[in-house]
């Protein structure tokens, strides 16, 4: 049985990435809090099939989290782990507050590093694993009114970056995902600081940059992980600007000028 373990299930990419890893000789792992819609997801998993395991948990209890992967670890011997959960954020520095630092950094950064490492520890001593890593398009070229988030994305990409060195000699592959915009929940779930998901979406919508679908990117999620690609970007306009992030900074300051721009408008 291949026992695959996928953060971030009960909505979005992860649960799609949940759904189309579902097959027979599976068993998929559905981590996140809300319960009711990883056992609704359980059921479609075993309905082709494959076996799913609920494991309702909310990753920002460091602490808490951290015994149950202990205890998972202790049963099962995990071959693949998508990690998809994260929580998004829209306002400016100035209008932060410390607990949503505090929320954004254990749920995006925090996390991902307590179940990366674990996770990795026990891959590495069976010499065999793959571990995805959900990052974003921030994570090379920043957000201007999203920070907290950016920053969190941009601390995966590093943690990424190196731990792909050590992995390579024990047999267990890591890589990078970078979407641009996908047409989620996170963008009514996200902590909002002067400003709405309604705000948020029009300004999306008037970059013209358009939003893929969650089952869309899974499928070019799971095409990069086959293909054997260490970072996977999509779409299009995100490799572009990925690219030139870190070899043309000032290719992109019109951007995001215009992003702070028309957050103040819609803001105000
Ligand atoms: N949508 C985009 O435009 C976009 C772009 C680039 C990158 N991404 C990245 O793609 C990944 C998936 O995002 P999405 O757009 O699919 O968002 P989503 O639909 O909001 O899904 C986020 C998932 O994270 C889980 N989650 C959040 N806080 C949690 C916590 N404290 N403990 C456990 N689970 C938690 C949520 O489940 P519960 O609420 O049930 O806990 C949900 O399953 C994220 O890493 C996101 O940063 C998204």
């Amino acid at each position: 049985m291949k026992e695959i373990v996928v953060t971030g299930a009960s909505s979005g990419i992860g649960y799609e990435l949940a759904l189309q890893l579902a097959a027979p000789g599976r068993r998929i792992h559905l981590v996140a809090r809300s319960e009711d819609k990883l056992e609704a997801l359980a059921g479609l998993i075993r309905a082709v099939g494959a076996e799913a395991a609920v494991l309702p948990l909310d990753l920002a209890d460091i602490e808490e989290s951290g015994l149950a992967l202990d205890k998972l670890l202790a049963e099962t011997s995990v071959d693949e782990l998508y990690l998809a959960a994260a929580v998004s954020i829209f306002g400016e520095v100035k209008d932060i507050q410390a607990e949503d630092w505090d929320r954004i950094y254990r749920t995006d950064l925090l996390a991902v590093a307590q179940w990366t490492q674990k996770v990795y520890a026990q891959m590495a001593s069976r010499r065999t694993g793959r571990i995805v890593t959900v990052g974003s398009l921030s994570s090379y070229a920043g957000y201007p009114t999203s920070v907290p988030y950016a920053a969190m994305k941009a601390g995966l990409l590093g943690l990424y970056k190196t731990l792909r060195y050590e992995c390579k000699q024990v047999g267990v592959a890591v890589h990078f995902v970078a979407p641009g915009y996908v047409d989620t929940p996170i963008f009514d779930t996200a902590i909002y600081r002067r400003s709405s998901s309604k705000a948020t979406r029009q300004q999306i919508a008037e970059m013209g940059f358009g939003m893929l679908s969650a089952k869309e990117s899974a499928r070019l999620i799971l095409r990069g992980v086959a293909a054997g690609k260490s970072e996977i970007v999509f779409p299009g306009y995100a490799k572009l600007l990925s690219w030139l992030a870190p070899r043309f900074p000032a290719l992109l300051i019109p951007i995001h000028n215009r992003m702070v721009k028309r957050f103040r408008e819609l803001s105000a």
